[in-house]
């Protein structure tokens, strides 16, 4: 075999509060902001959020840890890492597919994250200008946008999907953003940005839940996120929903946790870490929850909105509220930090796998990859457009009638990351050398054993069971 190039030391975190911010801000983004409280609205609340819960700790921390695990121990790119580890195994490198499946996700998840991340620029902006409108008019306490009426905010968004240049200049924006970030390296782009950002937005969120708890309709908020009713949960599409979203959450899926745990030192204690990741990020959602519901009940909105929940129902509400223009522009800011921090992570991922494989300089792999990212990007933007009419999953059940964005947001988070998830549940917990694996958790006793138990059966079985099911809803019913 041939000497394999190993992360050099410019690519190493400087500390393990430093992995830490990374990986947790890989982990809290949009999924947590958006997606989260938009997947709990539309699937029945408090059933939707304990599933949810369940899938986190019986699937998505176990594999959390067997995919830092992989990439600590290779010390190389997530293909790099997952093939490293096979071959001191004396197992098939084909058990590496785990991290090409991954790094073909993760780009495409990357593609349709950035438009996204567009349209969260947009509203920095839109609602920036209205709090300095607000500040110059001498009226702090003023509700976003307080110059529009109601129905006028609820148009931001369709105006700016009907926008094809603008949606497209903001996707830009935010690629040439991520680019930038990848490009000065792992120490000097991506762990500055989290050590700055993460914080920060830790801050915010904690201020805007607080304005929010005071301000609107806590009780019947907590009550939608935790009295469950059980009905919902086995409506067809619920569990999976939920496991697609622990995935897509906690960034699991072969990629980006193996990037990022390829460069922690030796002396962190992976089984530790890896559960204070998935705690925190599951924190921020359900705080995100807490933050959002309540300005939404207090203002008589629905929460199952879907995915305009957040750019239309979100900046209504704030518009009744006093300080709303203040707390508006705060929401939109920490999601901006919170993509921004996931989306250098989406990215590193390819960009190692370049650097390692074809010896390119990082800044030139992450131009070129940012290009592609931004071109493939175009069709996700544009279905909400132009492209509006095509549907280019026609043969796969469940998403004929997908356009270019849901298609490939279903076909990654649906179909892709739970399958490079169940390879690498099978491949941690049967081919993997049992001894050099045990060694990487740093967990000892029962809990080991525990660990090992939901790697080897838990998270095969329910996995590879949720797979099939979202695949052939039909079964059940
Ligand atoms: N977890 C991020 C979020 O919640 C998104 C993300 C980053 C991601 N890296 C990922 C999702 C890798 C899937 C796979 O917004």
């Amino acid at each position: 075999m041939a000497a394999n190039p190993v992360v050099p030391g410019s690519a190493r975190w400087s500390s393990r509060a430093a992995f830490v911010l990374a990986a947790t801000g890989s982990a809290v983004g949009l999924g947590n902001l958006w997606r989260f409280p938009t997947e709990a609205g539309m699937n029945g609340g408090g059933a939707f959020v304990a599933l949810y819960i369940l899938c986190v700790l019986l699937i998505a921390a176990p594999l959390l840890l067997a995919e830092t695990l992989i990439g600590r121990h290779g010390q190389r790119s997530t293909i790099g890492s997952a093939v490293h580890l096979a071959r001191e195994s004396g197992a098939s490198p084909l058990w590496g597919s785990l991290a090409v499946v991954g790094l073909i996700a993760n780009t495409l998840i990357l593609t349709f994250y950035c438009v996204v991340a567009g349209w969260v620029m947009h509203f920095v902006i839109s609602s920036g200008s209205d709090l300095i409108g607000a500040l110059a008019g001498g009226n702090a306490l003023a509700g976003a946008y307080a110059d529009s009426s109601v129905a006028e905010i609820r148009q931001i968004m369709p105006a700016l999907f009907s926008d094809p240049t603008m949606m497209v200049v903001w996707q830009a924006v935010f690629v040439a953003l991520t680019v930038f970030i990848v490009a000065r390296g792992v120490k000097g782009g991506i762990e500055v940005a989290a050590v700055w950002l993460m914080p920060t937005f830790f801050l915010l969120l904690l201020g805007i839940t607080i304005y929010s708890s005071i301000t609107g309709d806590f009780a019947r908020a907590v009550n939608f996120l935790f009295a469950p009713d059980w009905s919902a949960a086995f409506q067809p599409g619920v569990i999976n929903a939920a496991l697609g979203q622990a995935f897509f959450s906690l960034s699991l899926g072969g990629g980006a946790m193996i990037a990022y745990g390829a460069y922690a030192s030796r002396e962190t204690k992976l089984g530790e870490t890896s559960g204070i990741i998935a705690f925190a990020d599951t924190g921020v959602a359900i705080i995100a929850g807490l933050a959002i519901f309540p300005i939404v009940f207090s203002v008589g909105l629905e929460p199952n909105a879907g995915p305009t929940l957040m750019f239309q129902t979100l900046p209504a509400a704030f518009h009744s509220m006093p300080g709303g223009a203040i707390v508006g522009f705060a929401f939109f800011v920490l999601a901006l930090f919170a993509a921004i921090t996931s989306s250098v992570s989406l990215l590193e991922i390819s960009v190692a796998w370049v650097t390692e494989r074809f010896k390119a300089p990082r800044t030139l792999a992450a131009l070129v990859i940012g290009l592609f990212v931004f071109g493939v990007g175009l069709l996700s933007a544009l279905s909400f457009n132009l492209l509006a009419d095509q549907r280019p999953l026609p043969f796969i059940p469940g998403f004929e009638n997908f356009g270019w964005f849901d298609a490939i947001d279903g076909i990654t988070s649906k179909l892709m990351l739970p399958l490079s998830g169940l390879i690498t549940a099978i491949f941690i917990g049967w081919f993997a050398d049992k001894r050099l694996v045990n060694a990487e958790t740093d967990l000892s006793g029962g809990v080991l054993k525990a660990w090992r138990f939901l790697i080897a059966f838990v998270c095969p079985l329910a996995v590879g069971a949720i797979l099939v099911l979202g695949l052939f809803p039909q079964i059940l019913a």
